[in-house]
């Protein structure tokens, strides 16, 4: 599934971000290329901004596995939700499409490690590399926060479909299924057991214009394979 449905506020493009174009193709498209090329990947589905679905249709046609689109929501976690009702499968990977150097492999590699293990999830994440400082008042530095067994958690997240529809719904009857950035937490809340798989170093998330260019350039590297 694909996370899609942003309004793209902080790159500030006049559109959604998933539509952004990005070295000649929407934001989107790459990340239905990785998951098209994916082994473990048979459906896809989209969850598009409201209104811009037929433009997210045609972004994704001619991909050579089925695509479906739907509405989202107004937070993220919403428009996973949302999208989940269409899911069929047993295991559902979730991939934000503001992170479009998506590999197959990786995908694959999450994928592959859940279905082999008792978990309920399994999250791609990056050890904090920067010292955290804790801000106090008038920007003054309050103390500084041990980053030791500290992640940063990414996209594509693959869990258990039936797990993760459980405690989606007990967020949404607690009324905090809007505050939750990631589909881990909720899991995390209802107790469930989710892994962390290091990420590449590549895998970054589009949300200024600077990053535009960073993701471009690692496209262009990929693609003459240096
Ligand atoms: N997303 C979504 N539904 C929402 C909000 C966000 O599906 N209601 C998706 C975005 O499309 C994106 C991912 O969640 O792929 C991560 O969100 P973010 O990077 O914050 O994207 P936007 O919300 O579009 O950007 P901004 O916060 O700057 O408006
Ligand atoms: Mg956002």
């Amino acid at each position: 599934m694909i996370a899609a449905a942003g309004s793209g506020q902080r790159l500030g493009a006049g559109g959604p971000k998933a539509l952004v174009e990005l070295a000649g193709r929407p934001m989107i498209a790459w990340s239905l290329v990785a998951l098209a090329a994916a082994e473990t990947i048979e459906r896809i589905v989209i969850a598009a901004p409201p209104g811009y679905e037929g433009q997210i249709e045609e972004a994704a046609r001619g991909a050579p596995k089925p695509v479906e689109v739907v509405s989202g929501g107004e937070s993220r976690a919403e428009s996973v939700r949302l999208a989940m009702e269409v899911v069929g499968s047993e295991l559902v990977a979730i991939h934000d499409a503001a992170r479009p150097l998506l590999t197959p492999e990786l995908i694959d590699r999450i994928v592959g490690r859940l279905a082999r293990s008792e978990a309920d999830g399994v999250i791609v994440a990056a050890p904090v590399a920067d010292t955290l400082k804790r801000a106090g008042e008038g920007g003054s530095i309050r103390g500084t926060v041990d980053r030791v067994g500290l992640w940063s958690a990414q996209t594509p997240q693959v869990f258990r479909a039936n797990v993760l529809r459980d405690a989606q719904r007990a967020a949404r009857e607690s009324g905090d299924l809007a505050a939750a950035t990631d589909e881990a937490w909720l899991l995390e809340r209802a107790g469930g057991m989710v892994l962390l798989e290091e990420a590449e170093i590549s895998n970054l998330k589009v949300t200024t214009a600077a990053d535009v260019a960073i993701a471009e350039a690692l496209l262009a590297r990929r693609s003459t394979g240096t």
